[in-house]
């Protein structure tokens, strides 16, 4: 007992040490390798069924998840479901302590090294550069995600009608309406924005005109350059689209259909 009041001591020092780390930029050496082992030391895995006695309807709901479809990769796992503990830690202790909140589990809201073990992609992409300020704790991966619900991309404990709906509950100005509206925003602001992180500022996708020309062909004959039917050819030396004073109304504009003003 005394071995393990000592081992859960290292351990919670040592997911500071990695969170301290993580949120100082450092590189991420230390992976998870066993998807949520030692997101609770000295714990060990329960099972799914174990976790549905007392937490139906969230069981129940995450059914139809594509995490619940998920296999987790280590061999010997496979024979229990161990899906629910993926996320938060496993949790025998939280079980033989009859459950309750804080206890011996994690609560991924507040620890994102949770989803971090498998989403390493997205890790990297909040350590770029410009990114939502999830280190900084003023965004969670749950303002834009549910992990249980049927939908994952919106937040928790909310319905929406589209993918982007998230975004215009905290970017208003950028969402129109507009009496000119950006046809490109019918696509989806990230076309143009990466949700989590880039080495681009605003979060773009790419940093100059090539942004823009994704979508609107360039027509050019030697020496000139064609876009939307206006000769362009003089302006995109001048700099990016937006940044030049140019189409500064990117998203959209109330008086001018070319998105000057
Ligand atoms: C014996 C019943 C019981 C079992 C079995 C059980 N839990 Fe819980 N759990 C609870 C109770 C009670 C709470 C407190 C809920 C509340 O206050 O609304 C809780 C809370 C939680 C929380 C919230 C923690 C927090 O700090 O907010 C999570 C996450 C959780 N359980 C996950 C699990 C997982 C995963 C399993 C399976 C490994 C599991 N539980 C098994 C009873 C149980
Ligand atoms: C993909 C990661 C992930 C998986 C897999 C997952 N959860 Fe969760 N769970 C979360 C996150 C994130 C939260 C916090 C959500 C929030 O902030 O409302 C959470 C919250 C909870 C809570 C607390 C809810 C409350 O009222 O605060 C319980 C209980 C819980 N999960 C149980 C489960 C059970 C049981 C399973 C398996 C059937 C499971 N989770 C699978 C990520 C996950
Ligand atoms: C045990 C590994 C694991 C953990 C932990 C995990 N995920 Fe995933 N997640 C997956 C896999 C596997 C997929 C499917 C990936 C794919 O299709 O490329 C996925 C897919 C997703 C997707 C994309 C769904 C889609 O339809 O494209 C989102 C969003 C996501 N996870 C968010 C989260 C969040 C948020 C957390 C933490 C609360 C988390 N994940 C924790 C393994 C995990
Ligand atoms: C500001 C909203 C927002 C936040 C915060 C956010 N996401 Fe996402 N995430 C999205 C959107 C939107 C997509 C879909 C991207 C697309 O369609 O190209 C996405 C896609 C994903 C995917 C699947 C595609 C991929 O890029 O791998 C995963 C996995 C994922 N998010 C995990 C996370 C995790 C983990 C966190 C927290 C650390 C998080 N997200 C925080 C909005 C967000
Ligand atoms: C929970 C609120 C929230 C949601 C949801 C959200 N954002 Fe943000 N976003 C922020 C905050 C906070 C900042 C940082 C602003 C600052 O530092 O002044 C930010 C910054 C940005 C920036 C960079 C602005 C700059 O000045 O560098 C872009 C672009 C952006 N978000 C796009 C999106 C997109 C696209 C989505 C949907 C996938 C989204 N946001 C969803 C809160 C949110
Ligand atoms: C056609 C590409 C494109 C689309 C689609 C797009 N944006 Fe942008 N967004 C930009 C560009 C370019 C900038 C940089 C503008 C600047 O620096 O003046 C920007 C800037 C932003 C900013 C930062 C504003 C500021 O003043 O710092 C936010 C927030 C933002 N966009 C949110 C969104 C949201 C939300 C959506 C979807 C409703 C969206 N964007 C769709 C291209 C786009
Ligand atoms: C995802 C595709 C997409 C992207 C990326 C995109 N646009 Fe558009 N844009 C459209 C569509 C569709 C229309 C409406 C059809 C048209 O006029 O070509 C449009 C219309 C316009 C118009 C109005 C055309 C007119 O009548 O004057 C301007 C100006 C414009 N875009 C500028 C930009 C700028 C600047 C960028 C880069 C920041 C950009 N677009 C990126 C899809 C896109």
């Amino acid at each position: 007992m005394k071995r393990m009041k000592t081992t859960f001591a290292c351990f919670a020092l040592g997911v500071l040490t990695v969170l301290a780390f993580l949120f100082s930029c450092a590189d991420q050496s230390s992976m998870l390798a066993s998807p949520g082992a030692r997101l609770v030391s000295g714990a060990d895995y329960a099972g799914r069924e174990t976790c549905a006695l007392c937490h139906a309807e969230i069981s129940k709901e995450f059914g139809q998840t594509l995490h619940a479809r998920m296999h987790m990769s280590d061999p010997e796992r496979q024979e229990r479901d161990l899906v629910c503990e993926a996320c938060h830690g496993p949790g025998s202790l939280h079980v033989e302590a009859g459950g309750g909140r804080d206890v011996s589990i994690v609560d991924p809201s507040d620890n994102p090294l949770a989803c971090f073990q498998c989403h390493s992609s997205v890790q990297a992409r909040f350590m770029q550069k410009f990114k939502h300020p999830l280190p900084q704790g003023r965004v969670g991966c749950m303002d834009c995600h549910d992990p249980h619900g049927r939908n994952i991309f919106s937040p928790v404990d909310r319905i929406m009608s589209s993918r982007d709906e998230v975004c215009r509950q905290c970017h208003q100005e950028q969402s129109g309406p507009y009496v000119f509206e950006h046809e490109a925003l019918r696509e989806g602001c990230t076309s143009c924005h990466n949700p989590h992180g880039s080495i681009n500022e605003k979060l773009l996708v790419q940093r100059d005109t090539n942004l823009c020309l994704r979508c609107h062909a360039q027509i050019a004959s030697p020496g000139s350059v064609l876009i939307g039917g206006f000769s362009h050819t003089s302006r995109v030396a001048q700099g990016a689209c937006w940044s030049s004073g140019c189409h500064t109304a990117v998203h959209g504009s109330n008086i001018n259909s070319h998105l000057r003003y």
